[in-house]
């Protein structure tokens, strides 16, 4: 049976991945929670990321702050173009992102296995190039209200997606600042400051971790379309006319970071986009197949030398590079990596999925890769006397020092190896006789659900191993 939505959102909740935002007051629309299993696997994404993507040597870090001089959106382009176009039913009061609505039209129409109307009217969404032609195609294909049922719509309009706020201690006089809606630009501004403290050559790049916010229409799909999220972005800044060549080799190991960390393949693809953003010369998506389907986890863009330029032009300083070699002096051109934290762990959390029959029984699984899994162990003193439990927590507080471990000594062995099955712990150690006997203890295998027998002072290298590296 097709894997749901509200299966993964209930795991999430039941096992302390994922909470509602605000919950005891009705929730936070477009705002979660990472709970004690969530936060750990988030924090092992991340830094899986960091370590991929900033240790090496042509590739600096960056922390740079959410509240941003306001000119910077100027320079961005949000400010003028990073709207999405809406529009609202009188009847029902809701509020629609036009093209999501043709969308939902075009879905329909392929479910009717209608699939050329289907394919004419993609077309022409891609096509449609303003706010007036989405309503066009709203009028044009009788497209209905899915609440109200009625066409009673007013006319599509742009809405910026930038949250404001003001600085300063009264909101009339204040200054208007906004919320980043996207980690790049903090790079961009601080080019020259990276360049110049860490003696980088071109081709380098700058990678920073951090939230972003966007005051989204419709938030949907859990993690997928939040008003929180974060973000892991990278720009890696070419010489003009090496552009193409740095786009290629970063696609490729973008993929690969998704497939070393033991993604489905066949539920991963890249997509060109049909339309480019206002800063790029070319752009690939690579999108994971979720229950609601295709959905963006990463961004692959050459945004050529929009973004050094426009902050030149705004900021009044000069943001170059000089080549000793050729005695060329050039605006780099950019390589962005822009890969989702939150859609990355909603996306692990779906494709470790598994419901598995065993001697009769159904066991709920969450096949991470270790490197990824919230606790890397489970310590389980097979019978809470005769010594066993001073050997476990001895062993559980040793292991602990390098990996998250959990201890649990609450109920038959076999219902405490589906509960770390469910939370997807890789690897349980018992503690049983013979391990007094001879300081060995058993490790059983979360998915082939196997068991070896190892000294227990073995135990840290064997999870070392596992987790390669
Ligand atoms: N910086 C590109 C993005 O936020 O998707």
């Amino acid at each position: 049976m097709a894997l749901s939505l509200d299966t993964i959102v209930s795991l999430a909740k039941r096992r302390g991945f994922i909470f509602q935002s605000s919950e005891i007051y009705g929730g936070l629309n477009g705002c979660w929670d990472y709970g004690p299993l969530g936060v750990e696997l988030l924090r092992n994404i991340k830094e899986s990321w960091w370590r991929e993507m900033t240790y090496r040597d042509d590739i600096e870090g960056l922390d740079a702050s959410i509240l941003m001089h306001p000119r910077v959106w100027e320079a961005s382009g949000h400010v003028q173009s990073f709207s999405d176009p809406m529009i609202d039913n009188k009847t029902s009061k809701v509020r629609h992102r036009a093209d999501h609505l043709i969308e939902g039209e075009i879905e329909k129409l392929r479910k009717k296995g209608r699939t050329d109307r289907a394919d004419e009217l993609q077309a022409k969404l891609d096509a449609a190039g303003d706010p007036a032609a989405l309503f066009q195609l709203i009028l044009d294909n009788e497209i209905k209200d899915p609440v109200s049922g009625t066409s009673d719509w007013t006319e599509v309009r742009q809405f910026n997606l930038m949250f404001k706020t003001h600085i300063g201690p009264l909101e009339e006089t204040a200054s208007v600042v906004y919320l980043r809606p996207e980690t790049a630009q903090g790079i961009f501004v601080n080019f020259n400051n990276v360049l110049q403290s860490s003696r980088q050559k071109i081709p380098f790049g700058i990678g920073q971790i951090g939230k972003s916010f966007r005051n989204e229409i419709n938030t949907k799909n859990f993690l997928f379309r939040t008003r929180e999220f974060e973000q892991m972005e990278m720009q890696f800044f070419v010489k003009p006319g090496e552009d193409e060549k740095w786009y290629e080799y970063w696609r490729e190991q973008r993929w690969n970071w998704f497939r070393d960390l033991g993604m489905t393949m066949e539920k991963l693809r890249m997509k060109p986009h049909a339309k480019l953003a206002h800063y790029a010369k070319a752009a690939v998506d690579i999108e994971y197949e979720f229950p609601f389907g295709w959905g963006e986890l990463e961004g692959i863009h050459n945004r050529s030398d929009f973004d050094l330029s426009r902050h030149t032009e705004y900021s009044g300083k000069k943001l170059e590079y000089y080549e000793e070699a050729t005695k060329e002096r050039f605006v780099p051109y950019v390589i962005e990596t822009a890969v989702g934290a939150s859609r990355s762990t909603m996306a692990f959390l779906t494709d470790a999925y598994r419901e598995e029959e065993v001697n009769g029984e159904t066991r709920t699984v969450l096949r991470f890769h270790p490197k990824l899994a919230p606790y890397k162990l489970a310590v389980l003193p097979l019978i809470n006397r005769d010594g066993m439990p001073e050997f476990a927590t001895k062993l559980y507080h040793d292991v602990q020092r390098k990996f998250k471990t959990f201890y649990d000594t609450s109920g038959a062995v076999g219902r405490r190896y589906r509960r770390q099955d469910e939370a997807g712990t890789p690897f349980c150690t018992t503690i049983d006789g013979q391990t007094l006997e001879d300081g060995t203890v058993t490790v059983r295998d979360r998915d082939s659900m196997e068991q070896i027998r190892i000294p227990a002072d073995g135990i840290m290298g064997y999870i070392q191993e596992k987790i390669g590296g």
